[in-house]
């Protein structure tokens, strides 16, 4: 009844409605669902930033880009003076890095995208879950292999809660690259393959008899060597319980 071309025509019309639809309910869902501290929340950055290559790769602790994370309630984000020790020499003419070298010669800060944050009328400090040595990962998963970040975690009161009741079942032990750590890895070279040996930080024997070590990550010092182990790591602390009153983390 209708020509060939008309009937392909309407066909592919239909087909072209359908995706449509198809891509608008996704940008709708995703961009209502992807509202801020959700689980894969994951924004495009001003610049490429890649924790794969710089934590992953080049090993950068992440405490020298977040530094002071264990002194203040927030991890604050590296000034683009941090990227400038750098990449002053490396990739110093990259396209990639335009926005790094703006920001430095101009001193304006970059404007990355926040991605974890809780309801204003909820309270979390770093300081205290770091000098506790919890590793970020046990909170923010495996940073160092994500190229772009993405929320790891729920960041619900229920997931504060069910780590603050069963520490041992969340925290994982702390590592060389987070820079919350209570030793060292020393390397063990053989002719055919060399692996690292985790050796507690050196016992110093006071005047007084007590043997404290020292926990590089903030100075602070631990009256015992650690017995205690998490993931296979001495640990100086048990993983204390966290507190569940509701006024700690609500008011
Ligand atoms: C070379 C500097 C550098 C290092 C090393 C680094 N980071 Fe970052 N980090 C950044 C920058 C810049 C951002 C903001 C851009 C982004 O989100 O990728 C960021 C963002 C983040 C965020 C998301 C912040 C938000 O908005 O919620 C987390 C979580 C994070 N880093 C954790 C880590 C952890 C864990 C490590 C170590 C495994 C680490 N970082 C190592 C520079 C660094
Ligand atoms: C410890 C040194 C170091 C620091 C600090 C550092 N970078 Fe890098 N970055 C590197 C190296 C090395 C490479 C290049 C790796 C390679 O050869 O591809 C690189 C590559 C990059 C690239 C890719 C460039 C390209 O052309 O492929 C970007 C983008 C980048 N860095 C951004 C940043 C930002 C943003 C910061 C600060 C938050 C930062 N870097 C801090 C060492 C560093
Ligand atoms: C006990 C869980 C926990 C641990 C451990 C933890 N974080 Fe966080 N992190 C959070 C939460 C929760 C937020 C959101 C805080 C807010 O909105 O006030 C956050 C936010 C951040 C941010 C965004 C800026 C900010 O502070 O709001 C960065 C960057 C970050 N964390 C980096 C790190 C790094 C680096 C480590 C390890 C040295 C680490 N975190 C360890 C739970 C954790
Ligand atoms: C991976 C485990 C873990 C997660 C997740 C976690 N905490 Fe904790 N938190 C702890 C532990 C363990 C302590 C006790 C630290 C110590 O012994 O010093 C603690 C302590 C605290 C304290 C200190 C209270 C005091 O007595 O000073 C507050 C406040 C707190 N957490 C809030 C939060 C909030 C808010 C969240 C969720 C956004 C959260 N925590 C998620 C393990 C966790
Ligand atoms: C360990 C920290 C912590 C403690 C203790 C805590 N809360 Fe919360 N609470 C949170 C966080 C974080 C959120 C935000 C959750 C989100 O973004 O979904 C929250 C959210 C809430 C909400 C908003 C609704 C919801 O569930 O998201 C209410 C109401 C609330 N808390 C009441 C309480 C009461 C009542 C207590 C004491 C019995 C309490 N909280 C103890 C961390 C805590």
């Amino acid at each position: 009844m209708f020509s060939r071309q008309f009937d392909l025509a309407v066909k592919l019309g239909v087909g072209a409605l359908g995706l449509v639809v198809v891509v608008v309910f996704c940008v709708v869902y995703f961009s209502v669902r992807n509202s801020v501290a959700d689980v894969g929340y994951r924004p495009t950055q001003p610049v490429p930033f890649s924790h794969k290559l710089h934590a992953g790769e080049l090993h950068v602790s992440c405490q020298y880009c977040h530094a002071g994370v264990e002194e203040s309630a927030h991890s604050p984000i590296p000034s683009s003076q941090t990227c400038m020790n750098c990449h002053l020499l490396v990739k110093n003419d990259s396209p990639k890095l335009a926005m790094v070298r703006e920001s430095y010669d101009k001193g304006t800060p970059i404007e990355w995208v926040r991605i974890h944050k809780l309801p204003d009328y909820s309270h979390f400090n770093h300081s205290r879950h770091i000098r506790a040595q919890i590793d970020c990962k046990s909170c923010h998963g495996p940073i160092e292999e994500m190229g772009v970040v993405s929320q790891f975690s729920s960041l619900s009161m229920s997931w504060c809660l069910d780590c603050h009741r069963s520490p041992d079942k969340h925290i994982v032990g702390a590592r060389p690259i987070s820079g919350v750590f209570t030793g060292k890895l020393e390397k063990v070279s053989n002719l055919l393959d060399s692996t690292f040996l985790f050796k507690p930080i050196p016992a110093q024997v006071d005047y007084a008899g007590v043997t404290d070590i020292v926990v590089p990550s903030f100075g602070a010092t631990e009256s015992k060597l650690p017995a205690h182990k998490i993931d296979g790591i001495p640990h100086p602390k048990y993983a204390g319980y966290g507190p569940e009153n509701c006024s700690t983390c609500h008011y």
